[in-house]
């Protein structure tokens, strides 16, 4: 699925669109300056692919990343469950966490029921600034 919104926009009511596929998470934020917002106003999910970060070259090892294992203590949640509570936090995304454990899949889809509060989306958005420009987007 092509993820630029040049690309999909001519076919879009022809054919429609199921969902455009991205790489998202806290420490990727590209597609939030405009691909984001241009997919939620035409109801096209986004589906974060990489939303642990675990992929790839551009890893940082976010799991160890002191504000969110500090989070991960105030929830009484695993930093996994905060990468992904955070990237569902928005409208419209999706999220597909490879795990190949029983234990990682339930523990991921619990992150489902877990909200993180405003000031500790505001305390994630200094640690990871949110894009301010158009820039070309992490893939793997
Ligand atoms: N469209 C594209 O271009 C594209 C590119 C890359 C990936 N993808 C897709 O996106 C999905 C996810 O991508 P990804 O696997 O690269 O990255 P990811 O989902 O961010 O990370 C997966 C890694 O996280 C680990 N993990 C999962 N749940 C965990 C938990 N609760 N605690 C600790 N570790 C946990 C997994 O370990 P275990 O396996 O041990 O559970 C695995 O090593 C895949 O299905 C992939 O096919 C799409």
């Amino acid at each position: 699925m092509p993820h630029n919104n040049g690309v999909i926009s001519p076919h879009l009511h022809v054919y429609g669109c199921m969902t455009n596929q991205v790489l998202y998470h806290v420490a990727s934020r590209g597609i939030e300056f405009d691909l984001l917002p241009w997919c939620q106003a035409r109801a096209v999910p986004v589906m974060a692919y990489c939303p642990l970060e675990q992929a790839g070259t551009l890893r940082r090892n976010l799991f160890s990343y002191p504000v969110i294992m500090r989070m991960a203590h105030k929830y009484q949640a695993t930093p996994a469950q905060i990468m992904l509570a955070w990237v569902l936090r928005q409208p419209g995304v999706i999220a597909i966490p490879k795990a190949s454990s029983v234990a990682h899949v339930e523990e991921n889809a619990r992150a489902l029921t877990l909200e993180l509060d405003s000031g500790d989306i505001a305390a994630l958005d200094v640690a990871f600034p949110a894009p301010t420009s158009k820039q070309s987007l992490d893939v793997v």
